[in-house]
């Protein structure tokens, strides 16, 4: 699948220009594509063929209402971490919410697990059934999943050992995605090496990242282009709380303009947002060739994008579009100025 693709040098999502989308619905923009989420859904799922297995999409990495429908109608279960989780995959229509709360911040440690289990079988009041666990994210290798594995399955047998039987084991997301044509997992080999251990116990899988993530971009406007000798600079309308990734973790996105522009500067450019902060970049040191007005798109902004953005400095949170084919539709709407600040109170000293 080739969702983000150039068409007579300008970038298409599906069979749609990015131009038209941006003319359409304004900048910034959020897009995603329904046909590489669902692909990225059923590679996952057709990796287990007829073994027991349920791909539970992790809310957390793409939260949008229309995001998640896509998902239930191909029968996705859900992984959900707050009751404002839950809520909205009841409202996406999604049946099969198969994880539970995980409210305790990071499990209970692997040394403890053993003894919990047996209390917990004795509880009339719990049901012991499953082994879950996840064991990081944005992971480009496929042995500290066999690894974690491994581990899991050996408490599975000292379990049995004592009685205790399990039907599924829940091995977590974490699948990593290529940011810059890095090699990553291949999902097919990664479910086969998982089915060559787990016997008959049912999997769960819970990816978000692998799902969403190269099935978005962030689609941002050139304000203005500051060259001052040393450092050259593309001033962008979309800043860090819109995409928060580059200067919260010092993440990569590919940066591409949108269209071919011969009347564009070739440079080396830093992107830069219009807020006064200097973690207020979206990418850095990126060759491109850029005239004010130009569309700059972030490549693989799908997963921990929207999700993380903020109202810092005001600015209300841009809209989301999601393209199916020649088909675009809204989302999330743009978020407005009023809107920020409807819930807030002035403090009235006369009254009372
Ligand atoms: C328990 C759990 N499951 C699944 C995920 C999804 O991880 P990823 O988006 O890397 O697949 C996370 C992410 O932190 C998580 O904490």
């Amino acid at each position: 699948m080739n969702t983000f693709s150039f068409k007579n040098k300008a970038l298409y999502a599906e069979s749609v220009a990015v131009t038209d989308l941006m003319a359409e619905y304004g900048s910034p923009l959020y897009i995603y594509s329904r046909g590489q989420i669902e692909s990225n859904w059923q590679q996952f799922d057709q990796a287990f063929g007829d073994h027991p297995h349920l791909i539970c999409y992790a809310v957390k990495a793409n939260s949008n209402l229309g995001v998640l429908n896509v998902l239930a109608k191909l029968g996705s279960g859900f992984d959900i971490v707050s009751i404002g989780e839950l809520e909205r995959v009841i409202a996406a229509g999604g049946p099969y919410i198969a994880t539970g709360l995980k409210e305790n911040k990071f499990g209970v440690s692997f040394d403890r697990a053993l003894a919990l289990y047996k209390k917990a079988e004795f509880s009339k009041h719990l049901d012991v059934f499953g082994l879950d666990y996840h064991i990081g994210s944005q992971i480009t290798e496929v042995s500290p999943f066999i690894e974690a594995l491994e581990k899991a399955l050996d408490l599975i047998s000292q379990l049995k050992a004592e009685g205790i039987k399990m039907s599924h084991i829940d091995i977590g997301g974490g699948v990593g995605i290529a940011y810059n044509e890095e090699e990553t997992i291949n999902i097919e080999k990664y479910v086969q090496s998982v089915l060559d251990k787990v016997g008959d116990l049912e999997v769960i899988l819970e990816p978000g990242r692998a799902i969403v993530g190269n099935a978005g971009i962030f689609v941002t406007q050139v304000e203005y282009l500051k060259q001052s000798g040393v450092k050259s600079f593309a001033i962008i309308d979309g800043a860090m709380n819109d995409l928060q990734r580059p200067s919260l973790y010092g993440s990569y996105h590919k940066a591409i303009a949108v269209e071919d522009n011969s009347k564009g500067i070739k440079d080396t450019w830093d992107l830069v947002g219009p807020i006064c902060e200097t973690g207020d970049f979206l990418a850095k040191d990126r060759e491109l060739t850029l005239a004010q007005g130009d569309y700059i798109a972030l490549m693989s902004a799908g997963a921990y994008g929207f999700v993380l953005s903020s109202n810092y400095n005001s600015r209300p949170r841009v809209a989301e579009v999601m393209v199916s084919g020649s088909n675009h539709t809204l989302v999330r709407k743009r978020e407005t100025v009023g809107s920020l600040f409807e819930n807030e109170f002035i403090f009235n000293n006369e009254i009372n």
